[in-house]
């Protein structure tokens, strides 16, 4: 039987990777809801919204359809934007736009929609506790700020779009601060979730341990 699993935590600790090679291996369906955020960023920033008109965000988001294909290819309104949205700019614009309750209502009811069936895994920052609380396995993965502005550093670099270390250890950590300090679903453990330190892990690792207790779920 197929159940569903959310992936917490803050930026860069892994989750994405994690989730993609858990699905994979399980078959699962993966979901990036940051991606979605980004999109929102991403386009109100084209359009020079200003990231602090909550108005006209709410309005944008109704003009845009993001969707998803099965090699994780981000659709913004049939535009592919997988690249453009992964800029350090956008992460920024993405964790501004999603501190509004509005933004987060609209998304969130968009991610239940999709995950109703199950066979999911979705990762953000509000899953096991907002977006599917009643997943089967929770999982809130944390690592150091040095450990995940060092990978994300690897990331930019490997993308022929390097970014300095300095420059990727503030971003990280003002988005901690901003992602768990906002009233909206800040970014916390859920009482059920079973935290990761990935810190000191290599993905495999990380991965074997997700599916040990993925196995101890069925
Ligand atoms: O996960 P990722 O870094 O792509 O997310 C970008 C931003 O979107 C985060 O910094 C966070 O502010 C926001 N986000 C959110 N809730 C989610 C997923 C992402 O608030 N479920």
């Amino acid at each position: 039987m197929k159940i569903n699993i959310a992936i917490d935590g803050p930026s860069a600790a892994g989750k994405s990777t994690i989730a993609k090679r858990l699905a994979k291996q399980l078959g699962y369906a993966y979901l990036d809801t940051g991606a979605m955020y980004r999109c929102v960023g991403y386009e109100a920033s084209r359009r020079h919204i200003a990231m602090d008109d909550e108005q006209s965000l709410n309005k944008l988001i109704k003009q845009i359809r993001i969707t998803f294909d099965e090699h994780g290819n981000v659709y913004m309104n049939d535009e592919n934007v997988s690249d453009s949205i992964r800029d350090s700019a956008v992460s920024a614009a993405a964790s501004k736009v999603s501190v509004f309750p509005k933004v987060r209502e609209q998304l969130v009811a968009m991610q239940k929609e999709i995950a109703k069936s199950k066979g999911y895994i979705l990762d953000g920052r509000d899953i096991g506790t907002v977006v599917l609380p009643d997943a089967e396995l929770k999982i809130y993965m944390v690592a150091s700020v040095e450990a995940r502005a060092k990978r994300r550093c690897l990331e930019y670099q490997q993308k022929q779009h390097p970014v300095s270390y300095e420059t990727v250890f503030k971003d990280i950590e003002q988005r901690d601060y901003r992602d768990s300090h906002r009233a909206a679903s800040p970014l916390k453990q859920a009482e059920d979730a079973v935290l990761i330190d990935t810190s000191e892990m290599s993905i495999d690792e990380v991965v074997k341990t997700v599916m040990d207790l993925v196995a101890h779920v069925k």
